[in-house]
């Protein structure tokens, strides 16, 4: 028998991709995976676009694995991703080492797609076909896994906020069915899962094709999973205020499965810059919302995007958007500098002074970081469910997660991976919290 052939992929960006290159891990048979490029038979880059100058990083990325390639010619490298999908056959043309270009929607022809470049050919696929992708992809081994998961269950996006690649890179709103994502949850709980983390650029506008043959909600698909044996937690991220159904809001409540956690941008406070956005939700509607969610869940932990700098964002607007950070008291967010993208709509505009919006983003973030510790901090003294992850860095530590996605850590805890269990919190300190195990 001849010996698995390397690969060694490198992810960038969202869940999304890390959750893609699982699967592209999985569906190149007779590879297994490596992690360092200098073995490796693949090179794979799964590459995000949502950066500023991504695909400039990634040309300068490829050029540091020539002397690889110039070493083994045999080596075969290929560039997976929305930078894959945005740039095309120009990556080739730019970067002729590169063997192989698949975009995101692409990733179930990898296989003929290896099969080719490993002939010496050029292999580019960059189309949008309407069938699902993970159907296609091979069988997965049954190896077993860690106790989180995430889960695509939609991808693409039809809003088109003015800033976003997203609608151009991923395509438009697809669901899986709900049938598939309960195969693919129940096998990933058979091997060890716990929690899944449901994934979608827009997820809670989630619509995917039901048992009954009628079109699903997220939260119906929330509460099939709910009905997973051994399935301890569910989580879903990305959601658009405008999609969170009364049903979605109502599952926060009622499900115990759900977690008291919800992501949900708003970019800005500003009513001015939100339409300039394009994001179709105002300050105010978002605000109702966070009350409604609140009054369903009142400790849920709020998250969110924020984008500072927007072209022509004034002091005024600025203002707004901290006054209304003030008003949520976010548990944790991300925030970015604004920065155009190619063949958007805003990048077109007059752009803020670069200084003024690195002063505005350092503000911002100086008041998320307070709101994010306050909470915290809040934390110690409670009795909270931990989900043990992996071993802390300290001799017999374990770490894990609370229900809120604080990270805990246990000192001489002789809970596996993969263990639940009820921990008192002692103390907060930087980027997680000690916790003691109750003993009955
Ligand atoms: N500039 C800055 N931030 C952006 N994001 C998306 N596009 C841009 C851009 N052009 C941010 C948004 C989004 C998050 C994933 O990235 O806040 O919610
Ligand atoms: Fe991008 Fe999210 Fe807006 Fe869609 S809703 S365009 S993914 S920021």
């Amino acid at each position: 028998m001849t010996s698995p052939k390397k690969l060694f992929i490198k992810t960038y960006g969202c869940q999304m991709n890390v959750y893609d290159s699982e699967r592209m891990a999985e569906a190149l048979k007779g590879y297994e995976q490596t992690d360092t490029p200098d073995d490796a038979d693949m090179i794979l880059l799964n590459t995000c676009h949502i950066r500023e100058k991504a695909a400039e990083k990634v040309y300068s990325e490829l050029g540091r694995y020539k002397p690889l390639k110039e070493a083994r010619p045999d080596l075969k490298i290929g560039v997976a991703g929305c930078v894959a999908q945005a740039e095309g056959a120009e990556i080739m043309r730019r970067q002729p080492m590169v063997d192989l270009v698949v975009g995101p929607q692409s990733y179930h022809r990898l296989p003929e797609l290896e099969a080719k470049a490993s002939a010496g050919e050029k292999a580019l696929d960059t189309d949008f076909p309407i069938d699902d992708k993970f159907e296609h992809l091979a069988a997965r081994p049954k190896a077993a896994r860690g106790p989180t998961a995430f889960l695509t269950v939609q991808e693409g996006c039809d809003k088109f906020c003015a800033f976003c690649v997203v609608p151009y890179t991923r395509g438009a709103e697809v669901s899986r069915p709900v049938a598939r994502i309960l195969t693919e949850a129940r096998d990933l709980v058979a091997r060890g899962v716990r929690e899944i983390t449901l994934l979608g650029q827009n997820v809670n506008a989630y619509h995917g094709l039901g048992e009954t043959g009628a079109e699903a909600t997220l939260a119906q698909l929330i509460w099939q999973l709910d009905k997973i044996d051994g399935l301890e937690r569910i989580r879903f991220t990305t959601s658009h205020p405008n999609d969170m159904t009364d049903d979605l809001i109502e599952a926060h409540g009622t499900c115990a499965k759900l977690m008291p956690y919800l992501h949900l941008p708003v970019q800005s406070g500003s009513d001015r810059i939100l339409k300039r956005m394009n994001r179709s939700h105002t300050r105010d509607s978002y605000l109702r919302l966070i009350e409604r969610i609140r009054a369903a869940r009142p400790d849920i932990l709020i998250s969110g995007d924020f984008i500072v700098g927007f072209p022509e964002e004034s002091d005024q607007d600025f203002a707004d958007t901290m006054d209304l950070i003030r008003e949520v008291n976010y548990g944790q967010a991300f925030s970015f500098k604004y920065s155009p993208r190619p063949g958007t709509p805003a990048a077109e505009r007059p752009e803020v002074e670069p200084a003024l919006a690195d002063a505005r983003l350092q503000e911002l973030q100086a008041l998320i970081a307070q709101q994010q510790k306050t909470i915290q901090d809040s934390m110690v003294g409670r009795e909270l469910d931990v989900l043990f992850e992996k071993p802390g860095k300290l001799e017999g530590q374990m770490m894990g997660k609370t229900g809120y996605l604080h990270a805990v850590h246990v000192k001489d805890c002789p809970l596996p991976r993969g263990a639940m269990a009820r921990v008192r919190i002692v103390q907060s300190v930087r980027n997680s919290l000690a916790g003691e195990l109750i003993t009955a």
